[in-house]
């Protein structure tokens, strides 16, 4: 079973070695290896059982960074970084050949980001290498937001996980991919379009497309938890089932209907950033409840809601 803790220099020993260790994030926690070696790498893969066609981002210690790995970088991808790193953003950005082909599963970019959480950019401080790390989850679940969700899934698998307490903000990071100087939307995540467009203009989005992965790695079934989630309006959906049990999972309002077996609100005083940083645990606690299945709405699209939505709807889609 893995240990759990905060040594820093053991965690850095073991990466050394070619070994993966859980990370923690502000966004979700990370499943990290040297993300220079190909057989680091492989390992990723391999206990997440995640398909060689889905790239992984790379975590990089500050913005000095950025051009050890990546070539050709356009101007506005040094704006976005400064005004988000560290922070829940991704810049795809054209890879230099130091990075090895497993980690960007042979597409010629590569996804760098500067993680917001002081334990991980210590232990990239300490580390001569990046860290490549997908979402702790074993492939097609949902992500992790605290070590204790990081044990219960890949416990068995892992020698260490860091311990930096619950995700601040609970979603991963906003993928953002550039088609000359234009800056476009991968995947929508903890940093709201809107403030990315403060630095950019107006974005194009590319992300409503999944269910026809445009990418390797855009698939829609990511984030699902084991039972059914159905999404739309919650009072035509209980109305459509109400001869089951049912987990509830609303935006604010609380509901009262015999069907009904266990219900969380995402934030009951209608606050996004809430919202986000619960949706996973909650997603989680509502895949273990005794409910046949889980009903959702989705929240307000502003801010980070649209993030919260392509999360749910993802979900959804499984089915
Ligand atoms: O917040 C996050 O981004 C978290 C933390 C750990 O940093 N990481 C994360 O990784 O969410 P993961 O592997 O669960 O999702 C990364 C996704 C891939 O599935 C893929 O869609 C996209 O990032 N991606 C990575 N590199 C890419 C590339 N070169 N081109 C297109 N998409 C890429
Ligand atoms: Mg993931």
């Amino acid at each position: 079973m893995a240990e759990t803790g905060k040594d820093i220099g053991y965690a850095a020993r073991l990466l050394t070695q070619g070994e993966v260790v859980a990370i923690p994030t502000e966004t979700v926690y990370g499943l990290a290896a040297n993300a220079l070696d190909p057989g680091a790498a492989a390992r990723i893969f391999e206990v997440k059982e995640r398909p060689f066609f889905d790239p992984l981002i790379v975590h990089i210690p500050g913005i000095e960074a950025m051009e050890k790995y990546a070539a050709a970088i356009p101007d506005v991808a040094f704006r976005l970084a400064q005004a988000f790193w560290p922070g829940p953003l991704t810049l795809l950005l054209t890879k230099k050949s130091l990075i090895p082909d497993i980690v960007t599963a042979g597409l010629p970019t590569v996804g760098l980001r500067v993680p917001g959480h002081p334990l991980t950019l210590e232990l990239l401080g300490a580390i001569p290498f990046p860290l490549a790390a997908p979402s702790a989850n074993p492939f097609g679940y949902i992500s992790p937001t605290s070590a204790e969700h990081v044990t219960q899934q890949l416990g068995k698998k892992i020698p260490y996980i860091i311990d930096g307490g619950a995700a601040a903000v609970g979603i991963e990071s906003t993928i953002i991919g550039f088609e000359g100087s234009e800056a476009v939307v991968y995947r929508p995540g903890g940093a709201a379009v809107e403030d990315i467009e403060k630095v950019t203009g107006r974005l194009r989005l590319r992300v409503a497309q999944w269910a026809h992965p445009l990418a390797p790695g855009q698939l829609q079934s990511h984030y699902a938890p084991r039972k059914p989630l159905m999404l739309g309006n919650l009072e035509d959906l209980l109305d459509m089932h109400k001869h089951r049990q049912v987990a509830l999972i609303s935006f604010s309002q609380k509901i009262s209907h015999p069907s009904i077996v266990a219900q969380w609100q995402l934030s009951a005083g209608g606050n996004m950033r809430e919202a986000a940083w619960r949706l996973f645990a909650v997603m989680r606690k509502a895949d273990q409840s005794p409910a046949e299945i889980i009903l959702a709405e989705p929240v307000p699209a502003e801010g980070l809601g649209h993030a919260i939505n392509d999360r749910l709807l993802r979900a959804a889609a499984s089915l």
